[in-house]
């Protein structure tokens, strides 16, 4: 059987495709994101790609849910349903790209006191001699201990390789980079010492230079976990692992491949070295940690959910297949729990919010959302399944915040008003587009407070049988599928603001505290960094508080990293954040069922002894 070549455009990817091979397959291989919500099972219609020119296999079932005849006669099919059956070229859309997305990495900065964990100690040596031809190696600790008062005892192995040529060229002048009692590494005098802090999300990683002997972010990226060609939420990637252990190998090689190209960008940013980066921390949930660690993450899925490892660790960065200094040490901040790892941790640390005095509460919303509620030291954490809705996933027009996605709506009588990133023609809907959506279709009468699309509006039409509220018609976007919201995405959309709420109200009731209380809210992750806030208590997806209270934070995570990283002091009080945090398993809170529907209505609303009432 002889393999097809495919052409992946506007990529420009090219290769060989066997013919029982899925075009998602031969994407995945050649290193070409396309999205997989559903990791390959043809439901979640995000793998979408047009048949520009070649012969495929015949539409399956699910692609003739996916698309109308017409759309199937232009070439478009499910990635993972179609294999090639001659040699193609197609087009992979934007809103099926992985790649080019927004990724946010700025978020509150804290001045904190540096206390690296590595230090650089200038050093000369005397060259060795008949009489004194003791071993480079023992000369180094011998000069560093003697010149700098200190009792180092090792060298790392691959810095000791290259000690002999180093030494010589640079005529016995040195600086030893020391990491407790271990010279990590050996550089010019003229060199600086760099960090590297990575918030490895389930979708997006954000990177920091930092330069290790002031403080400053030197340059600072964000880009896609590679990963999501795998299974956009985490259950899918591990459940690909439980399938097959090479996937688990893969998944941690497209990380490390991620982190490496990411250090690459950082430093041509600041015109450094990657080798010159001598320690890096790297927060992410415990999924991701343990993707990247190369631990089991089977019993992630199955309860009690326990993770391998919860510690905080210290990792040579070439055991994990990171190209910095080679006797470098990546750190890893503690995780909480199988679903509350350590970008929460990271979160926490930098927020501050542990050293609260009232009530506050802390969200970093995601695939999986995050909720604190901090008050007096006293620290409780739970975990809610709110899924991809909010971030496009499992919504028919949804997207990720990439160009042309509608970031902003609103709803003026028969017309839409909406504006889209880069103010490009609109092509689908990303998460805070999504959730003003929402609001704006409750606000206007269009769908009840049950969430079911009334017929009350020009815009509102039944198709493919079922409702659905049309956002820009086919003729605004001159003749190109309309963009629209359906009964089924507000569904999906319900149970999505409900986990959320429902992590909200468990916390208040375990903790005995009323939402009045409530000092103040934060809400970290690039999600909620862009959502309307006024819009998300509309809903009922957050409380009803003065708007005052709410802080949008950024990325508070990789803040959280970067302190981390330039403070050890900092590092041993996320480890004391971690030990302090009690964990509530969600569903097993009493009255989680009744809470959850309560939550799942649209509107603003209080729980008085138990009943929801609502508020105008
Ligand atoms: S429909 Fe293709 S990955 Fe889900």
């Amino acid at each position: 059987m002889t393999a097809c070549t495919i052409d992946f455009e506007p990529v420009g990817r090219r290769g060989k495709c066997q013919r029982n091979e899925s075009l998602l397959a031969c994407a995945r291989r050649l290193g070409v994101g396309i999205s997989s919500i559903c990791g390959g099972k043809g439901t979640c219609h995000a793998c979408k790609v047009q048949v520009l020119s070649g012969t495929v296999s015949k539409p399956t079932s699910s692609e003739l849910e996916a698309f109308t005849s017409q759309e199937l006669k232009g070439g478009w099919r499910l990635a993972c349903q179609t294999y090639p059956t001659s040699d193609c070229k197609l087009t992979v859309p934007p809103e099926s790209m992985t790649t080019a997305q927004r990724t946010q990495v700025e978020g509150l900065e804290i001045t904190v006191q540096l206390e690296p964990p590595v230090k650089a100690y200038r050093l000369q040596l005397a060259a060795p001699s008949l009489s004194a031809p003791h071993a480079d190696a023992d000369r180094l600790l011998e000069a560093l201990n003697q010149q700098h008062q200190l009792h180092c005892g090792k060298v790392d192995i691959d810095t000791m390789r290259t000690l002999l040529p180093k030494l010589r060229s640079w005529n016995w002048e040195c600086q030893a980079i020391v990491r407790n009692d271990e010279v990590i590494a050996l550089v010019p005098w003229s060199n600086r010492q760099l960090g590297l802090a990575i918030d490895l999300g389930t979708t997006k990683i954000a990177g920091y230079l930092v330069d290790l002997s002031d403080g400053r972010t030197l340059a600072a990226k964000g880009r896609m976990n590679p990963q999501i060609s795998y299974g956009e939420d985490i259950i899918s990637r591990i459940n690909g692992v439980i399938k097959s252990p090479d996937e688990g190998v893969r998944l941690r090689k497209l990380v490390a491949e991620a982190l490496n190209q990411l250090s690459v960008e950082l430093c041509t940013e600041a015109n450094a070295n990657a080798e010159e980066i001598v320690e890096a921390v790297v927060v992410g949930n415990t999924a991701m940690h343990h993707l990247f660690l190369g631990l089991p993450v089977r019993q992630l899925a199955l309860p009690p959910f326990v993770p391998a490892v919860s510690r905080a660790l210290d990792i040579k960065a070439h055991d994990l297949g990171l190209h910095i200094a080679p006797g470098a040490y990546v750190h890893l901040l503690p995780n909480i729990a199988g679903f509350v790892g350590a970008d929460h941790v990271a979160m926490l640390l930098a927020t501050e919010v542990w050293q609260a005095e009232g009530p506050v509460l802390a969200l970093d919303i995601g695939t999986n959302t995050e909720v604190s509620l901090a008050s007096n030291g006293r620290i409780s954490t739970v975990s809610c399944a709110s899924g991809p809705a909010f971030e496009g996933g499992h919504i028919k027009d949804g997207m990720r915040a990439a160009t042309g996605a509608i970031e902003r709506l609103r709803i003026a009588d028969d017309s839409i008003q909406y504006q889209t990133i880069d103010q490009a023609p609109p092509i689908g809907i990303c998460g805070s587009g999504i959730l003003d959506a929402l609001s704006q279709l409750y606000l206007a009468g269009i769908i009840d407070e049950g969430g079911r699309i009334m017929d009350n509006h020009p815009r509102v039409r039944t198709y493919k049988g079922q409702r659905e509220f049309v956002l820009v018609s086919k003729k605004e976007r001159d003749g190109h599928p309309a963009i629209s919201i359906t009964q089924q995405d507000i569904r999906e959309l319900q149970l999505a603001k409900a986990a959320i709420r429902t992590g909200i109200q468990v916390l208040l009731e375990t903790k005995g505290c009323a939402e009045e209380e409530i000092k103040q809210v934060i809400i970290a992750g690039a999600f909620g960094s862009y959502i309307d806030i006024a819009n998300a208590v509309t809903i009922g997806m957050l409380p009803l508080l003065p708007l005052s209270c709410f802080q949008q934070v950024g990325n508070a995570a990789g803040m959280g990293a970067k302190l981390a990283l330039i403070s050890l002091s900092k590092r041993a009080e996320a480890q004391a954040i971690a030990s302090r945090v009690k964990y509530i398993e969600l569903a097993s809170a009493p009255n989680f069922e009744q809470t959850f529907i309560q939550a799942s209505y649209l509107g603003q609303y209080r729980i008085i002894d138990g009943r929801r009432e609502e508020i105008d």
